[in-house]
């Protein structure tokens, strides 16, 4: 492995840069000046930023069970220290994300920083942490960027990116007949990129898309464009929405009468965590993920039941993706005897892990994002159930990332 570098930037001194300047200091710790050993009994702290309001309020909320149960299963530590959490609640908004991500790092201190779900204030992370060389697991923004052009040492992902799951739908739609095609999603980077790669591979299948409608995120206001889908008749849509917002489209699609008419495809975002508001408007829908509630290995079950003794409630994928990176943590510490500040080693470990995830085999490209597979979903009795799998080790291109 080649020696773990954080890369710098000039500063100029505003408010923001003032917090901007105090990290570039910790990325003089990462360059290798001396640092004290860990104190005695000092815990890990562990930044926890992720939207805890807003649409995707629930998705937070389960990333954060996932983790915190792993490590409840650990007895409460990650490599042999006690973890302690710094919880920030990012809103969904970009243009705080630097400011919250410089604040857990700078002034709270954070070992490591888990976040988060939305990819435009993932990116403004990503940006921060390789200016300051802090670790960063993110546990489910799909930038590609993040470990595409903006990859690095210290950034690693337990999820996806956005190309992943979204470009083996293509061929899936394609398959299933369908040769004109409506997109329709949030106007921001993961619906962009999502749509994006489904394309790719639906066109490079031999079907069109005939046209491709956004609304501003997190809008809901759906009534327009579903009057449109239904005077455009095309042979199926492809979506992409998530959380709350996942909720509304396919409940507004359904009682314009147009589930069962024209079929709904999407990424798995579409109904994860989202069944039991759905209810039968979301019965039949088909998606591709990396995941599906009835994927019968131990570690999905295993998981399943902690996860249902601990918060009452069905996991899904964002669980398992808090859950991995906590996983993928360990196995850095486990390496560095607890020390998030050996980065080297640390960032070798985790590059080789390999986890037994409840989603399946799960290791990291060289460019740190997932290796795994992908499964077609239906929603059947109210739950994702496995069709098959679209894809497997499905590893993204990468582009423009020099690691890889
Ligand atoms: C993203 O913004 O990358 C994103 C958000 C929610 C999802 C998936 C991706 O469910």
């Amino acid at each position: 492995m080649t020696k773990f570098k954080p890369t710098t930037q000039t500063i100029a001194m505003t408010r923001r840069n003032f917090l901007g300047a105090t990290a570039a200091g910790a990325a003089g710790l990462a360059l290798g000046f001396p640092k004290p050993a860990i104190a005695q009994g000092a815990p890990l702290k562990v930044g926890l930023m992720l939207p805890f309001s807003g649409t995707y309020a629930k998705l937070g909320q389960f990333i954060e069970n996932g983790f915190s149960l792993y490590v409840e299963q650990k007895s409460g530590m990650l490599g042999g220290r006690k973890v302690e959490f710094i919880r920030l609640d990012d809103e969904s908004k970009p243009e705080t994300a630097t400011d919250n991500m410089n604040r857990l790092v700078s002034r709270d201190k954070a070992d490591v920083v888990i976040g988060t779900v939305h990819s435009g204030v993932a990116m403004a992370m990503v940006k921060v942490a390789r200016d300051t060389g802090v670790p960063l697991i993110i546990p489910n923004a799909g930038a590609d960027e993040a470990t595409g052009p903006l990859c690095a040492q210290n950034i690693f992902r337990t999820s996806f990116s956005n190309w992943q799951p979204a470009h083996p739908m293509g061929k899936v739609v394609h398959d299933d007949g369908h040769r004109n095609v409506v997109t329709i999603t949030w106007r921001y980077t993961a619906g962009q990129q999502m749509v994006g790669a489904f394309t790719e591979g639906f066109e490079a299948a031999g079907g069109t898309v005939v046209d491709a409608l956004t609304v501003p995120f997190p809008e809901v206001e759906f009534q327009a464009l579903i009057t449109r889908i239904a005077t455009l008749k095309p042979d199926a849509v492809f979506a992409f929405f998530a959380g709350g917002g996942a909720v509304k489209f396919v409940t507004d699609y359904a009682a314009a009468g147009l589930k069962g008419k024209i079929p709904l495809y999407g990424t798995g975002f579409l109904t994860d965590g989202t069944l039991k508001a759905q209810g039968d408007a979301a019965t039949g829908i088909r998606t591709t993920l990396h995941y599906a509630d009835d994927l019968d290995i131990p570690a999905n079950k295993s998981f399943l039941s902690a996860f249902q003794v601990k918060t009452g409630e069905a996991g899904d994928i964002y669980a398992v993706q808090g859950f991995d990176a906590a996983a993928l943590l360990e196995a850095g510490l486990a390496a560095t005897g607890g020390d998030a500040s050996a980065r080297e080693a640390l960032f070798g470990a985790m590059a080789g892990a390999r986890i037994d995830s409840p989603r399946g085999p799960l290791s990291f490209s060289a460019a740190h994002n997932p290796i795994q597979n992908i499964y077609l979903r239906e929603v059947r009795d109210g739950r994702n159930a496995l069709v098959s799998v679209a894809g497997e080790a499905v590893q993204d291109p990468a582009r423009g990332c020099r690691m890889a």
